[in-house]
């Protein structure tokens, strides 16, 4: 459920037609709606209502805009971040530290060390060297670093190869057949608190049963570390649950997602940790977008949008699917193709599909972009760097400004030896 709905056959966010905000901010532009993500928030924490002991961390890479990060916040979530950058929004959003998790397989020592400096609640290392090197630094500012190790369950999330991350031939995790003796290992360093096992096994899960598997996997893992002694206290079960792109997906509710996960870690007494992006952030956004030109093609007519894969870059990437709809739809279709000005023959965002008709001048949108939309987005082509728009009711405001050319040119800088 979202709040993108046709009012008097005019797409509105909330209660704000789109056209009065490309009138405003002009286009290409994210828009957002606050009620969207407030309802999917609460429907995500409503399925997991039979968890007794729990912690939500919205992953940020999915949309790390700071005012989305604070409505998240003012909904209880913390923030599972990746990078130094995303902590530091984690922080400005207004989340506390210790409820920021720091996932990712690349983690510099500098990043290690600001995390430990702001006390984060939790470190999911991925190899044993991180390990040794964040007691290091830990014990070098007299602290005890809270962290679990991330297991590589070697499943199938059975979802695009570039977004599964849970096989063995994946970079992300230790496998977790070594997990035991790595655990031992570290759990005796004098700057962690080693206390749980975390995973994550891809995006975009069209189905729960490769969660049920890995759990299970994971569950088999808590009761061998406390059968060899160690006090297990957390499980962090990551992300991945997906979202409907188009008609006839079926992705697990969150409710159905809550009762897996209720009946598989019955018995594990820990607190769980959830880490979603996705579920919470995708429908919550849309990409608007003008028609700049319809051209004819020798098979279907190119609708030329003013928006590109610079933009949203998921259909180049992964093949992906995402609606494409006029913002004043008059009932009538064709069938076209959808097209940026980027110019790679990979900026095409529909091919052959049947869409609202379309003309020069009109409105359209790209549904689904709040996540892994504007956050992906680039200035290839020397285009400006998309804006975003919150908006709530019948007001909306600009979240990110669109950032031009120029002021990007005015980083750069040509040395005197070549003047
Ligand atoms: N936790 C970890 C450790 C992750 O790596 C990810 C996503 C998440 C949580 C959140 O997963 P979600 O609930 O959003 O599925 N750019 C790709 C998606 C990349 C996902 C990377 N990791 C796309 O546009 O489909």
């Amino acid at each position: 459920m979202d709040h993108y709905n046709l009012i008097d056959g005019e797409l509105h966010v909330e209660d704000v037609p789109l056209a009065r905000i490309a009138e405003a901010v002009g286009t290409p532009v994210y828009v957002y709606s606050a009620a969207t993500f407030q309802r999917h928030a609460r429907a995500f924490r409503d399925g997991l209502a039979a968890i007794p002991r729990k912690h939500l961390a919205f992953a940020v890479k999915a949309n790390p805009n700071l005012a989305v990060l604070r409505l998240l916040a003012n909904e209880g979530f913390g923030a599972d971040v990746v990078s130094g950058g995303e902590l530091a929004r984690a922080l400005a959003a207004g989340m506390a530290a210790k409820d920021v998790v720091f996932s990712g397989v690349g983690k510099t020592r500098a990043e290690l060390d600001q995390a430990l400096q702001v006390g984060i609640g939790q470190f999911n290392l991925e190899l044993e060297e991180e390990g040794v090197v964040l007691s290091q630094l830990a014990v070098a500012r007299g602290v005890r670093a809270p962290a679990t190790i991330r297991v590589n369950p070697d499943v199938d999330a059975g979802t695009h190869e570039k977004i599964s991350t849970g096989r063995a031939e994946n970079k992300f995790g230790l496998p977790i057949d070594e997990a035991l003796a790595i655990f031992g290992r570290l759990a005796p360093l004098p700057g962690l608190e080693l206390r749980g096992v975390a995973l994550h096994i891809g995006s975009q899960l069209q189905s729960l049963a490769p969660l049920e598997r890995a759990f299970e996997r994971v569950g088999r893992l808590v009761a061998d570390l406390r059968a060899a002694g160690h006090t297990i206290t957390h499980v962090d079960l990551g992300g991945g649950l997906g979202v409907r792109y188009r008609a006839g997906d079926t992705p697990p509710s969150p409710a159905e997602f809550g009762d897996m996960v209720a009946r598989v870690t019955r018995d594990w007494d820990v607190e769980l940790m959830f880490e979603p992006g996705r579920v919470i952030s995708a429908n919550a956004g849309v990409l608007l977008t003008e028609v700049l030109w319809v051209k004819p093609g020798p098979v279907n007519p190119w609708v030329i949008v003013d928006s590109a894969m610079n933009d949203l870059a998921r259909v180049a990437l992964y093949d992906a699917w995402h609606d494409f709809e006029a913002v004043r739809p008059s009932g009538e279709k064709m069938t076209a193709n959808v097209a940026g000005p980027v110019c790679e023959s990979s900026d095409v965002f529909a091919k052959g599909r049947e869409i609202d008709v379309v003309k020069s001048g009109d409105l359209a949108i790209l549904r689904s972009a709040g996540a892994y939309g504007a956050t992906m987005a680039s200035t290839y082509n020397s285009r400006p760097l998309v804006p975003e728009v919150l908006a709530s009711g019948d007001r909306f405001e600009i979240v990110a400004g669109r950032i031009s050319a120029e002021a990007i040119m005015a980083e750069e800088h040509v040395p005197d030896w070549l003047k």
